[in-house]
């Protein structure tokens, strides 16, 4: 060892516990509280996190004010108030949750929630604190009989324990239960792109059966209303599934059991495992079934959980899962983002590493949307909108992993589609794998990314169909309009011939015109017989800004394709033609039966679609002289210079 270099006596000198309030002081990046701006946001969303979780545990339709006020003297000193209408909390709990790290309910179960961690509100309220001095005040009623309890709290940094800086009973101004917490920090204020207006703006989309009152430093308040009247399902808590569970986790599980018996432990600790499941495997570990789980030797708990592992145990349950489901986020997307088309999806529940989670995705296509640039990509996890690592995210990752080109858009390689889009992911889960503390990204695990990507491709297909049948229905306007012009033409030959006034021959000509498009619009529909599956869950507004269909556009489909393509075929069969797709003018008023031309044209072609064949119709020129008909004066309007 070198001259005066430590030794390790002298290091250990040096050696010493780390609370774990000063870790997270010193590493509040960590927690979201890196800068002045994202440590109001970060604020905001834990404070507006908790009330909308403790309202809908209690079951109480959510009523959130939140509140950002500039400290009198102070440049860069904000205090942040939020108030909910949810249960409350009761006096001996307060000074816990809110002055010490990592406490918390809802880290030691499975149930889908916004928080997991216990360390959210606490953290808000040790970074106002180390920023500038001032204590968390709390204001909780959870009872609606009594009043208020009101708490001026600081955190002590060494022992992660609360100090209690003034405590007293108060009023509450409001007839419900509720908590207020208000919060002063280092914090600078902005809107636009990760602000606590867009959060809020994101938040009430994912949650349209909450209403938030938003009150900005400059006096501002917006109202985001309640577009749902009913609260989500409530989630059910579940047990871990013994195939998603670590060899140190079971062990540790098994020496902290109360259980008497190996066979309760088994069936009442995990999911899916059945009294006859837990007697098999125990047969299999040789252990006998009434062993006390305490006192199991390690070397037989790995026994056990060796023939756990391999013992056939149906997959976890997936109903205590509460997606946002298709209705409330079309809903939701159409309430906040004034799009011309918007689809929806939910997948089916799935399973990574033993925990359920689901996928959803919505899409949002044109109308006031932005069409420069890449299409915007918001997630939420558990109803949360995630406003930074966008890149880091399972998520986005998938989004680029897909095709676009596919569903008429354009898209570089290896990057988000362009044009006027905003896609929506959201995964629920019992437990999401955020990548850090701040829960600002999904990790990437296989069937996450794989589920995302599904998920992402059924929604682009909705809306692929929609710009098919927008292009297709642009075709058939600009073909009217050729028609049009012809007829015109024509009616004017006929009045230097005749000296008529051509009324009678106007008519025909646009009725006939009408039917021909109408007929081709019919046939378009009759392509996409396959249409409405595929056009289920989506919303399409019509230029008044009103859905064109309530609810799901899926009927406007239906009707296009049903009763219209029926009527199509009927059409068909009564030209009398053999042609699979024909067209015919029979029926025109005033028109001759139309004489079949040989060949074909080629109509409605939209891209990547392989061309529908039409006879090319011709129709008999009617009155040419003085109501007698003429012989062989066949105008072909429709036929090949239509094409
Ligand atoms: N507004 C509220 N109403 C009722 N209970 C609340 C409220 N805010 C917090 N709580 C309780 O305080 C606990 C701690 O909150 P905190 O935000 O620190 O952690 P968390 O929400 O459990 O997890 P996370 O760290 O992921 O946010 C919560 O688990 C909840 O039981
Ligand atoms: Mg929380």
């Amino acid at each position: 060892m070198a001259n005066g270099a430590p030794d390790a006596a002298s290091m250990a000198k040096k050696q010493q516990e780390i609370s774990v309030a000063d870790f997270f002081a010193k590493n509040r990046h960590m927690l979201g509280f890196d800068n002045a701006r994202k440590a109001l946001l970060t604020a905001v969303k834990e404070a507006v996190d908790n009330s909308l979780d403790a309202c809908e545990e209690a079951r109480i339709l959510p009523d959130i004010r939140v509140e950002i006020r500039k400290v009198e003297g102070a440049d860069d000193q904000y205090t942040l108030v939020v108030r909910d209408n949810g249960p409350g909390i009761v006096k001996a709990q307060i000074p816990r949750v809110f002055g010490k790290l990592l406490y918390g309910s809802k880290f030691h179960r499975l149930r889908m929630s916004r928080g997991q961690q216990g360390i959210g509100i606490s953290a808000a309220g040790m970074y106002g604190q180390i920023t500038t001095a001032k204590p968390v005040q709390i204001t909780s009623r959870p009872h609606k009989s009594k009043p208020a309890h009101y708490y001026e709290l600081r955190m002590d940094l060494k022992t992660n324990e609360p100090v209690i800086l003034n405590e007293q009973e108060t009023d509450w101004t409001s007839s419900v239960t509720g908590t207020q917490v208000a919060i002063t920090m280092k914090a600078t204020y902005f809107r636009g792109r990760q602000s606590v207006d867009e959060y809020l703006e994101q938040t009430a989309i994912a949650n349209p059966h909450a209403r938030f009152v938003f009150v900005a430093p400059d006096g501002v308040e917006r109202v985001f209303p309640r577009a749902a009247q009913e609260l989500p399902p409530e989630p059910l808590e579940i047990q871990p599934h013994p195939h998603g569970i670590e060899l140190g986790i079971f062990t540790r599980l098994l020496q902290d059991s109360p259980y008497k018996s190996l066979g309760v432990f088994m069936t009442s600790a995990f999911s899916r495992v059945t009294s006859q499941i837990a007697a098999k495997v125990c047969k299999e570990a040789g252990i006998a079934l009434s062993c006390i789980p305490a006192e199991v030797h390690p070397t037989d708990g790995e026994k056990l959980f060796q023939a756990l592992q391999k013992a056939e145990i149906p997959p976890p349950r997936t109903d205590c899962l509460a997606p946002i489901g298709v209705e409330h986020l079309l809903k939701g997307m159409h309430k906040e983002l004034g799009a011309e088309f918007y689809s929806a999806t939910t997948r089916k529940p799935a399973i990574y590493r033993g925990n359920p989670f689901q996928i959803e995705v919505g899409i949002a296509y044109g109308g006031k949307l932005d069409s420069d640039g890449t299409a915007r990509v918001i997630r939420f996890a558990n109803r949360v909108p995630l406003q930074y690592q966008l890149s880091a995210c399972a998520s986005t990752k998938s989004v680029m992993d897909v095709s676009w080109k596919s569903y008429g858009l354009s898209q570089s390689r290896g990057s988000l589609p362009a044009g006027p889009l905003v896609i929506m992911v959201h995964m629920a889960s019992v437990w999401v794998p955020f990548t850090n503390q701040a829960k600002e990204a999904i990790a990437d695990y296989d069937e996450i990314r794989k589920e995302f990507k599904l998920a992402v491709q059924e929604a682009g297909r909705k809306l692929g169909t929609y710009l098919k049948k927008k292009q297709a229905a642009a075709n058939q306007a600009k073909r009217r309009n050729v028609f049009n012009a012809y007829i015109e033409e024509v009616v004017r030959a006929y009045q230097a011939i005749t000296t008529k006034d051509g009324q009678e021959l106007r008519e025909a000509l646009l009725a006939t015109s009408r039917k021909k498009t109408e007929l081709a619009e019919r046939l378009e529909a009759m392509k996409h017989k396959a249409a409405p599956e595929e056009m289920e869950g989506t919303l399409i507004i019509g230029e008044d800004g009103n859905p064109i269909v309530p609810g799901a556009a899926a009927a406007l489909v239906e009707e296009l394709s049903q009763s219209q393509v029926d009527a199509a075929e009927k059409m068909l069969e009564e030209s009398g033609s053999d042609a699979s797709v024909t067209d015919s003018v029979s029926d025109a008023p005033d028109i001759e039966p139309a004489e079949r031309a040989d060949g074909g044209v080629t109509d409605g072609v939209l891209p990547g679609d392989a061309p529908i064949v039409l006879s090319a119709p011709t129709i008999s020129w009617p009155s040419m002289t003085a109501g007698k008909k003429t012989d062989n004066a066949t105008l072909s309007l429709f036929g090949e210079e239509d094409a």
